[in-house]
């Protein structure tokens, strides 16, 4: 949520150099936008709206070796030009990302030392206390905003430029995520790898409340007591290349197109056989209960693994949404695991309930994407999806892995729990192993997909209907359409329709109906049937042994013959593709949905 970038060093094309990085943070919001860069003082220029607008504006000609950039999703105040970060106010300038939660109570302090605003963002108070801190004039840069940290309650990633320092960049964070990368002859900071891969693989990962100092030709990093540290560097495993769209239109196409080789990748690095799968999983022997606290797809990931551990090992899961369960009444215990299942690793909910249980001594394990993101940090154990960057505001590939995970936690379970037998043990992990290959073949089906959106997207309201675990990849397909194509759609368990919503059923209303579950597809065939009574013309996605002669359906999917339960990795490829091809026909922004951003880091 928001982006930031900050540059120094040998490149001196520097409002080019800060647009087409900050090209590469847009998922991350993209309300509006902005620069700042010292030439022998501090120049701003901003816009709203996508850095398209700003892009316009930039002269490629003015030389600089130092900036700031920022995309911004709107948190206080609405998404104009004078929102738009940087900030400067009196000698500070700055860029941010998080919320400051206190800044009424600054906003009212700086008020009375004579400072007045001209935004609505909590950032201007954030640059202004800078300021206010410096007229005090006792202190070096690095004193200013360690003094400043003290005085705030909430988030932050902040880049830093001072009037009276401007060979020197200088950034803090507290909550929000920034790395420092280290190239040859110039440093950045930004709040993920994906701005400066085309720099430089080498990137640190900063701690809370650390503070860089950036010149041409050094870095320094100090603790909040301003003692300097040295912190590991790390590299980059994916190149420039992932960051591309690699001739597809737009980077969820692209997403999904990839799932059967990240799906592959992933499972072979827990599954080479299986011993190796045994030493690669973690010990849950001791837990007799499962906490699943996610947000959004990544929650729905979570219903698919309830519905696994519960049917195969017998052991009762909760699945919360993450802002929810940080602020409720939870009962755990020390028999309790609680997965947290994050893409980003940097949702702020999300983190939340992390820090909520690891204060109550609960034991915590991280489902995570990115590496070294703050809940693959902060959790007692960590299991990397092996996802690469997902760019696509609309999580596709990573949703894939996220349940293929819990697919793997589960099988580790039911062998702790003696629910499988040595011989269905290799006969899965098998089937496991095959599975990319069968999401090939839904893949390339495309062509019943589009057909299918052809259908619906001119529709104003769509449902989605299943039983069981086919509920839970309803409620992923409803978000994926509603996210992307603005369409209107809800997820219902097939049974529940009729206690009120089939009021909404009329003539030719178009519902999707998926059915995988050998056990429950008679009581969904008759949920069909009532709605296709009153008119609805329903999609139905089945798989190749419940397939029969439906004359009551309008529009079908046969999904291939495989293991029931590896059933959820191929039913949610033609929701993806669905959602796309729908969008795509709206003429939508797809990859950039309106009022979303790929990483949410405010509450
Ligand atoms: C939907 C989507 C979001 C994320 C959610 C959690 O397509 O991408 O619903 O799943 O914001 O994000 P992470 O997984 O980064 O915690």
């Amino acid at each position: 949520m928001c982006g930031i970038i900050g540059y120094i060093g040998k490149k001196v094309k520097i409002e080019r150099l800060l647009v087409d990085s900050l090209k590469t943070l847009e998922y991350r919001g993209y309300d509006s936008a902005g620069i700042a860069f010292v030439t022998d003082k501090v120049n701003i220029l901003k816009s709203s709206g996508k850095i398209i607008n700003l892009e316009e504006k930039i002269d490629e000609n003015v030389e600089s070796n130092i900036g700031l950039a920022h995309t911004r999703w709107a948190t206080h105040g609405k998404a104009d030009d004078i929102n738009a970060h940087p900030h400067k106010s009196g000698s500070v300038t700055i860029v941010h990302n998080g919320i400051i939660e206190n800044y009424l109570e600054l906003k009212e302090m700086l008020s009375k030392e004579g400072y007045t605003f001209k935004s609505e963002t909590d950032t201007e108070i954030a640059a202004a206390l800078l300021d206010y801190l410096k007229k005090k004039g006792i202190w070096s840069n690095l004193e200013v905003i360690k003094e400043f940290e003290t005085y705030i309650k909430g988030s932050y990633a902040l880049g830093i430029i001072f009037d009276d320092e401007l060979d020197t960049l200088y950034a803090t964070r507290k909550d929000s995520p920034l790395i420092l990368g280290i190239g040859k002859e110039e440093y950045l900071i930004a709040s993920d790898v994906s701005a400066i891969i085309g720099f430089t693989k080498k990137y640190i990962l900063l701690d809370n409340e650390d503070i860089v100092k950036l010149t041409n030709d050094n870095y320094e990093i100090y603790n909040s007591n301003l003692q300097k540290l040295d912190r590991s560097i790390q590299e980059v495993n994916w190149d420039v290349e992932e960051a591309h769209k690699a001739g597809y239109p737009h980077f969820m196409l692209k997403e999904i197109m990839e799932e059967p080789k990240v799906l592959n990748d992933t499972i072979h690095e827990y599954v080479e056989s299986v011993d190796s799968f045994m030493n690669k999983m973690p010990d849950f022997s001791k837990y007799k209960k499962i906490h699943i606290v996610a947000c959004g797809s990544a929650m729905h990931a979570g219903l698919i693994g309830k519905y696994l551990i519960e049917n195969y090992s017998d052991i009762e899961v909760n699945v919360e949404i993450a802002s929810e369960y940080r602020y409720k009444k939870v009962f755990y215990d020390k028999e309790t695991l609680l997965i947290l299942i994050s893409q980003s690793g940097e949702t702020a909910d999300t983190i939340a309930s992390l820090r909520k249980a690891k204060a109550d001594g609960i034991d915590t394990l991280g489902i995570v994407n990115v590496v070294g993101s703050t809940i693959a940090r902060e959790c007692d154990q960590v299991l990397y999806i092996r996802a690469g960057v997902e760019i696509a505001v609309a999580t596709t590939k990573a949703y894939l892995l996220q349940v293929a995970m819990l697919m793997l936690i589960n099988i580790k379970l039911m062998i702790e729990h003696n629910k499988i037998t040595n011989e269905e043990l290799s006969k899965l992990l098998d089937d496991l192993k095959n599975s990319p290959e069968l999401i090939k073949n839904v893949i390339e089906k495309d062509e019943l997909y589009k057909d299918i959106a052809n259908s619906i997207y001119e529709d104003r309201d769509l449902f989605f209907i299943g039983r069981g675990i086919d509920y839970a990849i309803s409620l992923e397909g409803s978000l994926k359409l509603k996210e992307i194509s603005y369409l209107h759609s809800e997820a219902y368990q097939a049974g529940e329709l009729k206690h009120g919503t089939i009021s909404l059923v009329e003539d030719n209303t178009k519902i999707i109906a998926i059915m995988t579950d050998k056990d429950l597809a008679l009581k969904t065939i008759s949920n069909i049937k009532e709605v296709v009574a009153r008119g609805a013309k329903v999609v139905l996605i089945t798989k190749e042994e419940l397939d029969s002669n439906y004359d009551f359906i309008f529009k079908k999917v046969v999904l291939p013959k495989a293991n029931n339960y590896l059933m959820p990795l191929l039913t949610v490829i033609p929701l993806q593709l669905i959602a796309y091809h729908v969008a795509d026909n709206r003429g939508l922004d797809i990859d950039k949905p309106r009022n979303l951003a790929k990483s949410v880091t405010v509450e």
